[in-house]
């Protein structure tokens, strides 16, 4: 299965499943990183591991269409299966969706359907859940609703910090989706 990864920040989620697939954890071919943000830390992550980088802002391929457009034909062109959103900041469109059906992954700071959106971690912890968790989940047209796929809860301290909730909740996120990925490739093949 080749995969592709989509993100626009940090890339700790990529790089732990670069890790996974050098250690043999997750069998897998990463074919690419698709990014949205040129500046953003996870193009050095992924360059560092060889893997080849789509970089393009909505802004220069002329709008959210054109982009998808050219991601769409960048993808074919690399023979990828999968698409895994790994801290991708933006709403998958109708050309995405419609070239991989039920073949677009994300990842989630909380426990599905509580706290969608871009904030799940701090709206989290500001209402003071005694649990919340990571969500994977299959991309469809609306935000963080699609089919749950795997979800991990985490007992939240009282004394933490919402630093050390992040780093919990990126810790599960580090194990939980190259280990998804891998049963969902185990499913695939087996089907
Ligand atoms: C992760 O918490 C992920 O769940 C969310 O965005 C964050 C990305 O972090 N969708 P990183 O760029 O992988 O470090």
């Amino acid at each position: 299965m080749r995969l592709a990864l989509f993100a626009s920040g940090t890339g700790s989620n990529v790089q732990a499943i670069i890790q996974a697939v050098e250690k043999g954890d997750l069998q897998a071919e990463l074919a690419c990183l698709i990014c949205d943000q040129p500046s953003a830390p996870v193009i050095e992550k992924a360059r560092t591991a060889g893997l080849p980088v789509f970089s393009l802002t909505y802004k220069a391929a002329g709008g959210k269409a054109a982009w998808e457009q050219a991601v769409v034909t960048y993808l074919k062109d690399q023979a990828v299966d999968i698409l895994v959103l790994a801290g991708f900041m933006r709403i998958i469109g109708p050309d995405l969706l419609a070239a991989y059906p039920q073949a677009i992954l994300n990842i989630h700071p909380s426990l599905l359907p509580k706290f969608p959106g871009k904030a799940g971690i701090k709206e989290a912890y500001e209402a003071g859940v005694s649990q919340t968790g990571v969500t994977i989940h299959w991309v469809d047209q609306e935000v963080d609703t699609g089919p749950i796929i795997a979800q991990e809860a985490i007992t939240v301290s009282p004394d933490w910090t919402l630093d050390q909730l992040e780093a919990a909740i990126h810790q599960v996120e580090h194990r939980l989706y190259p280990a998804t990925l891998q049963t969902l490739i185990n499913d695939k093949l087996s089907s």
